[in-house]
């Protein structure tokens, strides 16, 4: 039996449905907005992994250092069996918590990405003889349902991904994980800090121009699934830090007045020139709005780790 399985949760037609759904709310909403979750077919995952290796993106370095430093503390303190992760992508940082679960039988990483979770499972399942991969094509949002793998489950969300939800999506998502827990199981997430103006936004929009080729390639996903006729050149790439809100905004603006035809929803869209859409935010924590948002989904802060600069946080919680 090959130990490497991937499952579609979600039908590609309700997939097809909820970006209709999403295109049709956010192109038609004042300010106009798209979910992040798009931006990830097989070249968005290829350009964010670009991204994790730039300069100025110092999350990746900055969780990976901390992963290095406490794996041995997370898996004495989980003894997990099973490692859910959510968002996992190309799961390169996950090896770190694989070598140090020494007990572990599954993992289970969870994607929107069909490709990443394909190269990521085949070549860890082809580094490890031990470990079994059920992938889940999911939507991490939208209750999920795990597979049948021994406790205890450790949930991993690394990366900073829960800052790319609203807070009120954040609360039902931090709910959903507290329901897919027994005693025992455990949530480790990772959360990008508040810091410096400048850091910030230069970590959202490198030199190199990769950010702006990453937030530019939800058009070419819209153009592709919905027959749309967006001329991604036709926008520029936008990063402000919204300091009431404590998150970066990516933008894309539209260089002159323009009208975007979305073929399969009979729609056709109206920018005028300088005209914003809003397709990320990333929140950036500090450890009081951490413990409050856990404790508001019944989960208790038990331990808080973060990196030797300050720049991010790797928080466990422990279901008694
Ligand atoms: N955890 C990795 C990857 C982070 S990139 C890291 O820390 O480097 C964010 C990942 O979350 C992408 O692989 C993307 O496809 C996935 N993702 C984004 N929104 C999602 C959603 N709603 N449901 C499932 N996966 C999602
Ligand atoms: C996946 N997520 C945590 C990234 C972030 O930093 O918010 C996505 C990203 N957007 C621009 N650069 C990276």
């Amino acid at each position: 039996m090959s130990r490497f399985r991937l499952t579609r949760t979600l039908p590609e037609d309700a997939t097809d449905a909820a970006l209709r759904a999403d295109v049709l709310a956010g192109l038609t909403s004042t300010p106009k907005w798209l979910p992040p979750k798009w931006f990830y077919d097989a070249r968005g995952s290829e350009l964010f992994e670009e991204i994790t290796a730039l300069a100025e993106y110092y999350p990746t370095r900055a969780e990976r250092e901390i992963l290095l430093g406490r794996a041995g503390d997370i898996a004495a303190a989980t003894g997990a069996q099973t490692l859910v992760e959510l968002g996992s992508g190309s799961s390169e940082k996950t090896r770190v918590l694989l070598d140090a679960l020494t007990g572990l039988r599954a993992y289970v990483p969870v994607d929107v990405s069909e490709s990443a979770l394909t190269g990521a499972g085949q070549a860890l399942v082809a580094e490890r003889p031990g470990l079994r991969v059920h992938a889940l094509i999911a939507d991490f949002t939208g209750g999920l349902t795990l597979p049948d793998t021994p406790g205890p489950r450790l949930v991993a969300f690394l990366g900073g991904t829960i800052g790319n939800l609203l807070p009120e999506e954040r609360a039902a998502f931090l709910s959903g994980v507290r329901a897919l827990l027994a005693p025992g199981d455990a949530l480790l997430l990772g959360t990008d800090l508040v810091k410096d103006e400048e850091v910030l936004v230069r970590a959202y929009d490198d030199a190199a121009g990769v950010t702006a080729e990453f937030n530019k390639n939800v058009l070419s996903v819209v153009n592709r699934e919905l027959a749309a006729d967006f001329a991604p050149a036709a926008f520029e790439h936008v990063a402000l830090w919204n300091a009431e809100r404590e998150w970066i905004e990516m933008r894309l603006r539209a260089r002159t007045a323009q009208t975007v035809k979305v073929q399969a929803l009979d729609l056709a869209v109206d920018f005028a020139d300088g005209e914003e859409l809003r397709t990320e935010v990333s929140a950036k924590f500090r450890r009081e709005g951490v413990r409050a948002e856990l404790a508001a989904a019944g989960l208790e802060l038990a331990h808080w780790w973060t990196d030797g600069a300050d720049r991010f946080a790797l928080s466990l919680s422990v279901l008694r």
